[in-house]
């Protein structure tokens, strides 16, 4: 079974929708407004789609979120079933300080194919090498870096590393540091630091680092269409957290999940550009048109490429 192609038209739509509507906000110093423009953008127009769609990764639980919780049903009820992670605004702060790298993002997988993550934080190693035994979160930063350093064939100074910049990440930091590495910080937006692996064209060589569980589930559905691997594990630290996984049936609370684990079968992935960032351009305004880029990705076809789409004013 595959989603058919026709969805990959409908689900750019939806995020540059999104997009849209949250780039009346940017700058105006409110990330729950921006937002929520997101939000409503991209509930309305799942809820126009034929298919059976259910939200497995969402903006909250019920208790917490009105619109686009996890367990929401949208789209019309008409056509197949399909399980979507969706983050209308990653980025919020980006989105509201006018920084680059906010985008829009969903992910779609037929039914029980897409890992329905709690909302904690997940640590998280991305890269290339899909090679078994080389690259893996139970390794050390430095086995990792070394290893790395063999198969591509590079120093440890001409690799690049991306980390979300938060000093819960300062002993990997410093280990990379130590070790000669160029390390790229980021400043949010971990959906996108984890693509990075993607293309040469972005220099980066191996993201790590602690993130959200959700977003690292959006991320893996990406990657395995281009082919490149990504493990996590959740961190269940608080109560209200253990709680979540014993509700959710997570039985082991350290397990490492392996990129097919999170993500089975068929993918979609789009991501478009609210601001512009590493990944995607943000939106252009070029008389009474405006420009959207976005990253898709379809596993079964293979397609991974930036699109441009023109909406008129
Ligand atoms: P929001 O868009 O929800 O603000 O998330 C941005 C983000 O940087 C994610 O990309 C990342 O996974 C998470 O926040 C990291 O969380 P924290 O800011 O708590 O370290």
């Amino acid at each position: 079974m595959t989603i058919d192609k026709k969805f990959l038209e409908k689900f750019v739509n939806v995020t540059s929708k999104a997009a849209l509507a949250s780039y009346n906000l940017v700058g105006k110093k409110d990330k729950i407004a921006a937002d929520k423009a997101a939000v409503d953008s991209m509930r309305n127009e799942l809820n126009n789609l034929d298919f059976k769609g259910r939200v497995v990764i969402g903006e909250g639980e019920l208790d917490e979120a009105p619109m686009l919780y996890i367990g929401e049903k949208v789209g019309t009820g008409k056509g197949p079933e399909i399980d979507i992670a969706v983050d209308p605004l990653e980025g919020t702060n980006f989105a509201a300080n006018n920084l680059p790298g906010a985008l829009s993002v969903i992910a779609a997988a037929e039914k029980n194919n897409l890992f329905h993550a709690p909302e904690t934080y997940m640590e998280k190693i991305s890269c290339k090498v899909t090679e078994k035994g080389v690259i893996d979160l139970d390794y050390s930063v430095k086995k990792n870096i070394f290893n790395l350093s063999e198969y591509l064939n590079k120093k440890p100074k001409s690799i690049t590393a991306c980390v979300l910049d938060r000093p819960r990440h300062k002993n990997i930091i410093a280990e990379l540091n130590n070790i000669g590495v160029n390390v790229k910080l980021i400043s949010d937006g971990d959906v996108s630091g984890a693509l990075l692996v993607t293309d040469d064209k972005y220099g980066v060589d191996i993201f790590l680092g602690t993130g959200g569980g959700p977003e690292g589930v959006l991320a893996a559905a990406a990657l395995d269409t281009f082919n490149c691997n990504f493990q996590g594990r959740f961190l269940f630290i608080t109560d209200k957290d253990k709680l979540r996984a014993d509700k959710m049936g997570i039985k082991n609370l350290t397990k490492k999940y392996e990129l097919n684990e999170i993500i089975k079968g068929d993918t979609i992935f789009c991501a478009t550009g609210i601001t512009s960032g590493d990944l995607v351009l943000g939106i252009k305004i070029r008389n009474n048109e405006l420009i959207t880029e976005t990253l898709i990705t379809h596993k079964s076809s293979g397609l991974k490429k930036i699109i441009k789409k023109v909406t008129n004013k």
